[in-house]
């Protein structure tokens, strides 16, 4: 569980599963991603957090606004399943209702995640998303990520010819290591 002046970012509870079904079944908030999501599938994803929370292997959080409690979305890290340049150990990532954007919520939340990142011990953090998606760019550069343009790949889940295929790739590094 992390805090943050407006947020708290905790793990997932039953009573995520409608707000979270109508966030990504949105096609506005997920017109970056090559489909929304229906109940079940949006369901399916809150299990895939939970289980990765059990493991060890991801920090997607769900992210509550603490002034009303709402549930505004996800925002944190995971290890990557895909190959990307430097091989890089984690990605981090969020995905907000659009009632919530524009408010610098989803800078606010990762920058605790790459606090927290830092006291693990990571090394590095890297984003991606589809070379079209400006406002999650505009989020890499506002937490401070730096893009590396040798790290453009085409997103191997995604279908040939895609328009959503060509993905960008933002990192950023632990300051203690350097
Ligand atoms: C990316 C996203 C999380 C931004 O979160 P946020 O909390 O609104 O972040 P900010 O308030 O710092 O705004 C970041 C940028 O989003 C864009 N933005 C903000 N409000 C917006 C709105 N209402 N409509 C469209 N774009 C908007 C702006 O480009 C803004 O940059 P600026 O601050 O320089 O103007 C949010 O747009 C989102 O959830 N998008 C859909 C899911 C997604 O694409 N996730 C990333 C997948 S990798």
């Amino acid at each position: 569980m992390l805090e943050t002046e407006r947020l708290i970012l905790r793990p997932w509870q039953d009573a995520d599963r409608a707000p979270f079904a109508a966030i990504v079944g949105d096609p506005h908030v997920m017109r970056f991603y090559p489909n929304t999501r229906d109940r079940a599938a949006a369901d399916a994803w809150i299990d895939k957090m939970i289980a990765g929370l059990g493991a060890g292997t991801s920090a997607f959080l769900a992210a509550e606004r603490k002034s009303d409690g709402e549930l505004i979305g996800l925002i944190g890290t995971a290890r990557i399943d895909i190959p990307l340049r430097g091989n890089p150990p984690e990605e981090i990532g969020w995905v907000l209702g659009s009632q919530y954007w524009g408010q610098g919520y989803a800078p606010e939340g990762a920058r605790a995640h790459i606090d927290q990142a830092w006291r693990r011990g990571l090394p590095e953090l890297v984003a991606f998303t589809a070379a079209v998606n400006h406002p999650s760019q505009r989020v890499m550069v506002k937490i401070g990520m730096s893009r590396d343009t040798m790290g453009d790949f085409l997103h191997p889940r995604i279908a040939e010819n895609h328009p959503l295929r060509p993905h960008v790739l933002y990192r950023i590094t632990n300051p203690d290591n350097s």
